[in-house]
């Protein structure tokens, strides 16, 4: 896949999913912005990325400071990309965060918390992209769902957000498709990255246990399926939601997780 002149936004790329999708898509010619909270993670996967390049295309990645869930932010972080490059031609929203918590115990600052970061900063870095990328020829909106929008125990904030993210996806994909810009979600399952790290140990085999492939995902299983939603190649797919799952998502596994699940829930 040929991503030469084309120029990406990552959301949350400094490390994760977002960091693979944002060097694949370097490595296949596209400048790239790596956009998340802190300047100095930004940098390093920036330096990380283009470790080897040539000094003419290391000037294809850089990064700017943003919480997507602030307005404000958003707003500056296009307007460096419009002053930089000059044009938008693929928006990927992989910034995502966790506060799980069982319904019971959730508190509303859990809750608002990840609907802003989320699903409100998935509409706010659309919202701002759009004259962008409607002056794209083939503009490409890839946002990061989950397998947990169809509901999880303990993740009623998150599952909410990725439900909503969902949702978004398929009506914007109506409402751009006439201009040739591209909506559609990947939905990862269970994979190896710091936020899965975070859970306990014996919620994570469990995870795992539940996974027909028999493993958890990588980075590189999400980034080769974003970098193809982002690409010519599929250009006449949109409103898709594309699981990478290894499985998970069949409806024997579902009946098994959540029933495990809630068998343990109901203990807690
Ligand atoms: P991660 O926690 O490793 O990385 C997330 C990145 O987003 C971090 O660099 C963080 O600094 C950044 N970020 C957080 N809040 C931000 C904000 N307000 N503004 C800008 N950047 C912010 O997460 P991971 O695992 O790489 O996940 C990436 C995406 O994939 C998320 O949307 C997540 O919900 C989704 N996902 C991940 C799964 C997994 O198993 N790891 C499964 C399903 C979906």
């Amino acid at each position: 896949m040929d991503f030469t002149d084309r120029v990406a936004v990552v959301t949350g790329s400094a490390r994760g999913i977002g960091k693979a999708i944002a060097r694949k898509l370097f490595e296949a010619g596209a400048s790239v912005v790596i956009a998340d909270l802190k300047q100095v993670d930004i940098d390093a996967t920036c330096h990380d990325i283009a470790e080897g390049a040539t000094p003419e295309a290391a000037e294809r990645i850089c990064g700017f400071a943003c919480d997507v869930s602030q307005p404000d932010s958003v707003d500056t972080l296009f307007r460096s990309v419009k002053a930089r490059f000059g044009r938008l031609d693929i928006l990927v929203n992989n910034a995502g965060i966790t506060r799980d918590n069982l319904f019971m115990r959730m508190t509303f600052e859990q809750w608002k918390l990840v609907m802003d970061v989320n699903l409100n900063g998935t509409f706010l870095c659309c919202r701002h992209a759009m004259n962008m990328l409607r002056k794209s020829k083939h503009g490409r909106i890839v946002n990061l769902s989950s397998i947990s929008a169809g509901g999880n125990i303990g993740q009623a904030n998150y599952a909410a957000s990725k439900a909503g993210v969902v949702g978004l996806t398929k009506t914007l994909a109506l409402e751009l498709a006439r201009r040739q810009i591209t909506v559609n979600a990947v939905a990862p399952g269970f994979i190896d990255t710091e936020m899965t790290r975070a859970v306990p140990e014996k919620d994570r085999q469990h995870w795992i246990d539940h996974i027909p492939a028999l493993r958890a995902g990588t980075v590189d299983d999400v980034a080769d399926a974003v970098v193809f939603l982002a690409s010519d190649d599929a250009s006449f797919i949109t409103g898709e939601v594309l699981g990478v799952d290894g499985g998970l998502n069949t409806p024997e596994t579902v009946v098994a997780r959540i029933g495990e699940k809630d068998q343990q829930a109901t203990k807690n």
